[in-house]
């Protein structure tokens, strides 16, 4: 091979190694250290970090949240503003759930949160492998994106109660109340949306079959956001919930009876038995269209939960400076350590 040739190699492998997608792939990014947030005086008393048997305790808020190198970012605000809006910071259990490499994932934790407490539990992808089809963002097909499906079995049977919260979004009241919601005997909370026209959730072949589309008999069903949801781990075991979810991917794996990815099946299993939580908790659609990614304003009403759901992330439009109105209220939560313009030295 001609001396030129290995030049040439040598540059594309140069130009590859330096490429933003070797950094996401590479190191996890870094964190600046969170402050110790700590309890005010009328928190109700809890036992030592990391103790398991704190799960029993009924003062405790347990959170769930998916980790990956793609979404860190977006994680890693969204905890710290939970602490940083909680009256009670050190009552709060994190459930972490991660398909790979955990020991980053842990340290990253570790060193940008030392006062947390958390658990880190492996999220096998075989679970959702030959289940998932492919809908019409492909971000929505990782198998990550479909652990919410399995808290039930992660989390210890202790668990009793869950939130789960999406990577995109950040929380700017105090999660207590939304913890302490009544869930009126159904398993899951949830932002109701009952104006959005359901029928477009499913394809023409759900309703035209009457054994799939009986399935909302006796129902009143209304879209809601599987990104924000208070679950009763409690009756979702009880009721199986997990095996319902289930056989809808198999259906739709056979059939293609939706579009989106794992929202579908939550709509099939729960709309119209949900227990409808204040919109205040779900300001959703920030991150734009599905397809067009453009700027969303705030619905009206109040706000305690900003949840930048579409396709535009605030951290990606952050730093391409090209950012919506609205993710300059994300970017005060933004721990990421974004490498320094100027050099002093
Ligand atoms: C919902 O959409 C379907 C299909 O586009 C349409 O036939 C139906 O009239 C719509 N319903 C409402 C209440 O707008």
């Amino acid at each position: 091979m001609p001396p030129e040739y290995y030049l040439l190699i040598f540059f594309i492998l140069a130009v590859s190694v330096h490429s933003p997608a070797n950094a996401i792939s590479g190191d996890l990014p870094s964190f600046r250290e969170a402050p110790a947030f700590r309890n005010g005086r009328d928190c109700r008393k809890t036992t030592s970090h990391n103790n398991n048997n704190n799960h029993h305790h009924p003062s405790i808020i347990h959170i769930a949240m998916t980790l990956d190198a793609t979404y860190l970012r977006g994680s890693i605000a969204a905890v710290f503003s939970v602490l940083q809006h909680t009256s009670c910071p050190e009552n709060i259990v994190f459930h972490f759930l991660a398909t790979h490499r955990r020991t980053d994932l842990r340290r990253t934790i570790l060193t940008t949160f030392p006062y947390l407490s958390f658990h880190l539990y492996h999220f096998d992808t075989n679970l959702v492998r030959g289940k998932i089809s492919s809908s019409i963002r492909q971000a929505l097909d990782q198998p990550l994106n479909y652990a919410r499906i399995y808290l039930a079995e992660l989390l210890p049977s202790t668990v009793t109660r869950i939130i789960y919260f999406d990577s995109d979004l950040i929380v700017v009241d105090d999660v207590v109340k939304l913890w302490d919601i009544n869930l009126g005997g159904h398993v899951l909370g949830a932002p109701e949306y009952c104006h959005a026209n359901f029928t477009h959730y499913f394809t023409p072949k759900f309703w035209s079959s009457p054994l799939f589309s009986k399935s909302f008999n006796g129902r009143d069903p209304c879209y809601f956001n599987t990104g924000v949801m208070v679950i009763d781990l409690w009756k979702w075991r009880e009721g199986k919930c997990t095996k319902k979810l289930e056989t809808w991917m198999r259906i739709q794996k056979r059939y293609r009876i939706y579009e989106l990815g794992s929202l579908p099946p939550f709509l099939l299993v729960f709309a119209g038995d949900v227990e409808g939580v204040e919109h205040r908790w779900n300001q959703h659609g920030l991150g734009g269209d599905n397809l067009e990614g453009l700027c969303r304003d705030l619905h009206s009403g109040p706000v305690s939960l900003l949840h930048w759901s579409g396709k535009g992330k605030p951290w990606l439009r952050l730093d391409s400076r090209r950012p919506c109105p609205l993710d300059s209220l994300w970017a005060p939560y933004d721990l990421f350590r974004h490498a320094p313009l100027f050099s002093d030295s």
